[in-house]
């Protein structure tokens, strides 16, 4: 007989989908428990990504414009590892960020920040044979959300990640180290604290392009004892 290895979310670790800090989570929030499938061979071998269509350039999200995007330029760059420390070759990790000024290239992101012409907000790439992945990007802004009043966003970055397998996608943001608006953010709020530590980068002063780009260092754990954690249902913000 076929053992298929599975991948369910961890409980008692994870942010609870309904977080009452988190105004939209009370819709999004399934009201009845959810249903565990079985995991049989299409959840843990799909989907093929097709590597050959992703390019060096798509981990640069400086260089997708004739001009460079205002703002901090950055590097991002880190191990996708699983819960036994094992690094997770050519897995498909893709970010979405808003621009230096806190405002994404989205038609429901209108709030009175500028839209930067060289800046669309959007990168991808595959980790390599030891697990790792670099971006180069500018550091995004703060934004305003209107969850609660003055409700400002710590700046971050959203991370999906499809893993060894379809069932085992992550989706989650990575943060700064130091930001002031932490205390303030249900999102951040909503990872069990002695987790929230795992979702803020390293300023690291060796990855660092002397007069080109500060370095942050992140690693990402999929599953385990060290897993980062999943974030609430997000619609974009
Ligand atoms: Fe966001």
């Amino acid at each position: 007989m076929l053992t298929v290895p599975s991948y369910e979310r961890q409980s008692g670790v994870n942010p609870p989908l309904d977080f009452a800090g988190y105004r939209s989570t009370a819709l999004r929030a399934p009201h009845r428990p959810l249903v565990l499938l079985p995991h049989r061979l299409t959840e843990i071998t799909g989907p093929v990504l097709g590597a050959e269509r992703i390019t060096p350039a798509d981990a640069d999200l400086t260089i997708q414009h004739a001009g460079e995007p205002l703002g901090q330029r950055i590097s991002v760059s880190g191990r996708v590892l699983d819960s036994d420390g094992r690094p997770v070759p050519d897995t498909l990790i893709e970010i979405w960020q808003p621009n230096s000024a806190g405002r994404y290239r989205h038609v429901v992101d209108n709030h009175p920040a500028p839209l930067d012409p060289n800046f669309t907000g959007a990168g991808r790439c595959m980790t390599d044979s030891e697990g790792r992945y670099r971006f180069v990007t500018i550091k995004p802004g703060s934004y305003p959300w209107r969850n609660h009043p003055n409700a400002w966003r710590p700046a971050h970055i959203h991370f999906s990640l499809f893993g060894r397998a379809f069932a085992q996608r992550l989706i989650t943001q990575m943060y700064f180290p130091g930001d002031p608006l932490f205390y303030q953010d249900p999102i951040f709020n909503s990872v069990p604290e002695q987790a929230r530590e795992r979702l803020i980068s390293r300023f690291d002063l060796s990855l660092t392009e002397p007069e080109v780009s500060l370095g942050f260092a992140w690693d990402i754990v999929l599953r385990g004892r060290n897993g980062t954690f999943f974030e609430p249902p997000e619609g974009g913000r």
